[in-house]
């Protein structure tokens, strides 16, 4: 149980105490039951999950004997969550795209962060209010390097300060890279923090532990992503680290990180195959598993030793600190007539400052391509052909034109065409007397409003 010093700690003064504080402080006999949590926490236990879901009727879900915390409505009374057994078992969460999976976890990080020390994996940024009102330092990982991550959270579980480590801004190899390094240093403590228990709420974790890597180059991450991830669940018990995962789906996130979970919140899923694969988590029948196609947002089945015996249909009370990932409401767009639109676009401006921050030639293939056109010998005139060419764009012109505008040998003249021919650069013609050329339809597009339209 926590000490008093422990239920006045300070959070954001937007909203002093969650809801479990208050419930206890009521209890305890320290506060009045009124107020806008206590109205919350009323209207939370009025909603009691859809009819046609409910669980079948049976004995009232058993009190908590140990540390927990209430998630939500069940047809059965209150479901807790049992934090020590879930330190043993960690806990998955499963639903599609407004499953109610990022709630769930803001719901349970409210709640839990009075009994121990919370880490908030954030890849989209949407939990900075959170972080604030838990009183969480928020690390952006774009500042840090991977050596400082493992140093900041190793740091951190030595003097138990709950974090919020921002993931949003990174490249996806980065992001997994720089995660691997936070999980590394949050295991990484000396024996004697382990005694510092830590929740670790890791959301849309297929993007570090991904079961597929995107590219044969990625293959490498994505193993380090992994195998940190599994480690962070098998390994973290004893070290007291209590992994609650989110995933839009089982068949993104690697099975080893899956395999770890002892503790499933199932929520709403639309694809066959994923309804399939949550209903084998559950024990669920196929008719039964049918019944994930139809859950609300907030409704999940629970099942596991730290939640209840048997998948039980939970609808997840309000969080206290507003959720920031909602779906935006629809807007029209803008009632702008096409000419207002093109002033608030600037587009002309832009015309301007594309064409001068962009190479001649394109660098396809990177540095390794330029090197090559810089070394060839016909590349000054080239240059220089596309500078005439440019010049009478969108119009075409002889090669014979071309060697007179620029006082050139015919050859040079062919081999330079011929370069800028195989770069896509122009369009022209194989060698010849008629030999003629233009700018290709992509420099073209980089723009040329010249009136020219021949060479002198
Ligand atoms: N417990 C809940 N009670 C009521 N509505 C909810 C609840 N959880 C989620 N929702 C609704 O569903 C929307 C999507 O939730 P979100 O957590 O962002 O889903 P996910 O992270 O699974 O994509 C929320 O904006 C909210 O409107
Ligand atoms: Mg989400």
């Amino acid at each position: 149980m926590m000490d008093d010093a422990r239920l006045f700690r300070r959070t954001d003064p937007d909203f002093p105490v969650t809801r479990a504080v208050q419930q206890r402080l009521v209890a305890a006999g320290r506060v009045e039951g009124e107020g806008p949590l206590a109205v919350r926490a009323a209207a939370a236990s009025a909603g009691t999950p859809q009819a046609e879901h409910a669980t079948m009727p049976g004995p009232a879900l058993p009190e908590p004997d140990g540390p927990s915390i209430p998630l939500g409505e069940t047809g059965r009374g209150t479901l807790h969550l049992d934090l020590n057994r879930l330190l043993a078992g960690r806990c998955l969460i499963q639903g599609s795209s407004g499953a109610g999976k990022s709630m769930l976890l803001r719901h349970l990080v409210e709640e839990a962060h009075d009994y121990l020390t919370t880490m908030i994996i954030d890849p989209e940024n949407e939990f900075e209010n959170l972080a604030r009102h838990i009183g969480a330092a928020t690390i952006r990982a774009t500042e840090l390097a991977p050596d400082g991550l493992t140093a900041a959270a190793s740091r951190a579980r030595q003097h138990r300060l709950p974090l919020h480590l921002d993931l949003s801004d990174l490249e996806p190899d980065e992001r997994i890279n720089k995660a691997a390094a936070f999980f590394a240093g949050l295991l990484a403590v000396p024996r004697e923090h382990f005694a510092n228990t830590v929740l670790v709420a890791v959301d849309e974790a297929h993007l570090l532990a991904p079961h597929l890597a995107a590219s044969a180059r990625d293959a490498e991450t994505r193993r380090l992503g992994v195998a940190t991830m599994t480690d962070l669940c098998s390994r973290g018990r004893k070290r007291g680290i209590s992994p609650v995962i989110a995933t839009q789906r089982l068949a993104k996130l690697a099975s080893s990180v899956v395999s770890e979970m002892h503790n499933v919140m199932l929520g709403l899923n639309v694809f066959d195959r994923d309804i399939t694969r949550a209903g084998d988590l559950l024990g669920f029948g196929s008719d039964r598993a049918s019944a994930l196609r139809d859950l609300r947002p907030g409704e999940f089945y629970a099942f596991g030793p730290a939640l209840c015996k048997l998948p039980t249909l939970v609808r997840i009370a309000p969080t206290v600190t507003r959720h920031v990932g909602a779906t935006p409401d629809l807007v029209a767009s803008a009632d702008v007539t096409p000419d207002e639109a093109r002033g608030l676009l600037d587009l002309d401006a832009l015309r301007d400052a594309g064409r001068a921050a962009s190479p001649v030639l394109p660098v396809r293939g990177g540095l390794r391509a330029l090197d090559g056109f810089l070394l060839e010998p016909h590349a000054a005139d080239a240059v220089r052909i596309v500078a005439a060419l440019r010049a009478i764009s969108p119009n075409a012109t002889t090669a014979a034109d071309l060697a007179r505008h620029l006082g050139a040998e015919t050859d040079a003249i062919h081999g330079a065409l011929d370069l800028l021919g195989s770069a896509g650069a122009v369009d022209t013609m194989p060698r010849g007397e008629a030999r003629i050329a233009r700018l290709s339809a992509r420099l073209r597009l980089r723009g040329s409003d010249a009136n020219v339209v021949g060479l002198v």
